[in-house]
């Protein structure tokens, strides 16, 4: 490895670190499941946004996704992946009346704001919610489920006929080469997709592509449409 590289990875490591899971990042584990991560992070997964990169990546992907999600005023919308909610408050403070938001993580599902959310502990390729939504997001979670297909066909489920999704995930670009391979140094393997991959998966699981923003170094943002 060239030294520019491991002082990168160095520099990716202190960023995202936090302390009471500095054991996982530092012994490659093959076993780790998104849940274990990311309960393991769950505390400390907002304030992680403070720091760099993220703080540089953060508002720039948040100005992306509101945007393409267009006027969220009094609706009622449908998170998969929620995580600790930094969506979730920001479709909030952009006038949502409600979410409904869905992790694998329990211990993210609790770290959610308490109004005007109700967090649901579930498997988005899975979970069956009675309501039908004309918005969903889905934020960083189809790289790390075992079946993207799965996950986008239930969220198609959930949908109105006229439902619009946005998604955002990562692009197989040398900047998500280097999110990869921080995933992989605690044992997590992440999926990252081509724009063709993602039409593709999108336009399988009854999706077409109304319009797409890029992020540097490495995030796709798609508003999508039921078909
Ligand atoms: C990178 S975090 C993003 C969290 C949040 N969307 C955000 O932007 O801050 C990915 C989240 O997806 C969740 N996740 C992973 N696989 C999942 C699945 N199959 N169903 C639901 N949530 C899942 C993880 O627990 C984690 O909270």
């Amino acid at each position: 490895m060239t030294t520019s590289l491991r002082r990168f990875r160095s520099m990716l490591d202190r960023s995202f670190r936090v302390p009471h899971c500095s054991r996982i990042e530092r012994e490659p584990m093959t076993d780790l499941t998104p849940e274990v991560h990311f309960s393991g992070i769950a505390k400390d997964y907002l304030s992680m946004a403070e720091r760099w990169p993220l703080s540089w990546i953060r508002p720039r992907e948040m100005r992306a996704v509101l945007e393409l999600a267009g006027d969220v005023s009094g609706r009622h919308i449908l998170e998969l992946g929620c995580g600790a909610g930094y969506y979730t408050r920001q479709l909030l403070a952009a006038g949502a009346g409600h979410v409904t938001a869905v992790d694998i993580s329990a211990a993210m599902v609790e770290a959610l704001p308490a109004k005007k959310v109700t967090g649901i502990v579930g498997d988005a390729a899975l979970i069956k919610i009675t309501e039908k939504y004309c918005h969903i997001l889905s934020t960083g979670m189809l790289e790390f489920v075992p079946d993207p297909a799965a996950a986008m066909s239930n969220a198609r489920h959930h949908a109105t006929d006229e439902g619009r999704m946005v998604v955002l995930m990562p692009e197989l670009t040398w900047g998500g080469r280097c999110y990869r391979l921080y995933h992989r140094r605690h044992g997590l393997n992440i999926r990252l997709f081509s724009e063709n991959e993602a039409r593709t998966l999108f336009e399988a699981s009854g999706w077409r592509i109304d319009a797409i923003r890029r992020v540097a170094p490495f995030t796709m943002v798609f508003a999508l449409r039921a078909i």
